[in-house]
């Protein structure tokens, strides 16, 4: 039996913290999809092949990986590509009673889903994409929180 597991989020954009907990996810699972929402409810600074470029980019090599995107509820998506579990980084108390809420949900739509909580090392538990956003809007480093191509998109988008 083949353990398809899924990570799904916004990333917008992948940070060193979802990298951690990608190969994080790899010793657990044998496959690995990583799911880019596509109707997150917010507006992205990077478009959903961007995003996915950008995750492929710095998962270059690294194998039983896949990057795909989904619309519409994550239960349906696990469905379609077989996966029985969902991966959800956990950095603090503060995310836990959203992280717990929509665990619970995608298990009440999705019988067969369990959600799998990993935490990062403890140097990326502050890292998020809304505050790497925020620093290279105004011109601040992010290169010791992303990858370098996703730095080299970030200065590029706020015109550096
Ligand atoms: O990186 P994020 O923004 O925390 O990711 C949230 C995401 C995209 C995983 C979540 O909003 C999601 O799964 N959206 C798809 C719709 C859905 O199934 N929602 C949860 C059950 S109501």
């Amino acid at each position: 039996m083949t353990r398809t597991a899924l990570y799904p989020g916004s990333f917008d954009p992948v940070t060193n913290g979802h990298e951690d907990l990608i190969r994080r996810s790899l010793a657990l699972a044998d496959r690995l999809i990583v799911a880019v929402a596509v109707n997150a409810a917010k507006t992205p600074l990077f478009s959903v092949e961007e995003r996915m470029a950008l995750i492929r980019e710095v998962l270059a090599g690294v194998e039983r990986v896949e990057v795909r995107s989904f619309d519409g509820l994550l239960a349906d998506f696990a469905r379609e590509v077989g996966a029985m579990m969902v991966v959800r980084g956990l950095r603090a108390v503060s995310d836990f009673e959203y992280e717990f809420q929509m665990a619970l949900m995608n298990r009440k739509l999705n019988q067969d889903l369990e959600t799998m909580f990993l935490v990062p090392d403890l140097n990326l538990t502050f890292l998020s994409s809304s505050l790497v956003r925020e620093v290279a809007r105004f011109g601040g480093e992010v290169s010791p929180f992303v990858h370098p191509v996703v730095a080299k998109a970030l200065h590029k988008r706020f015109g550096r």
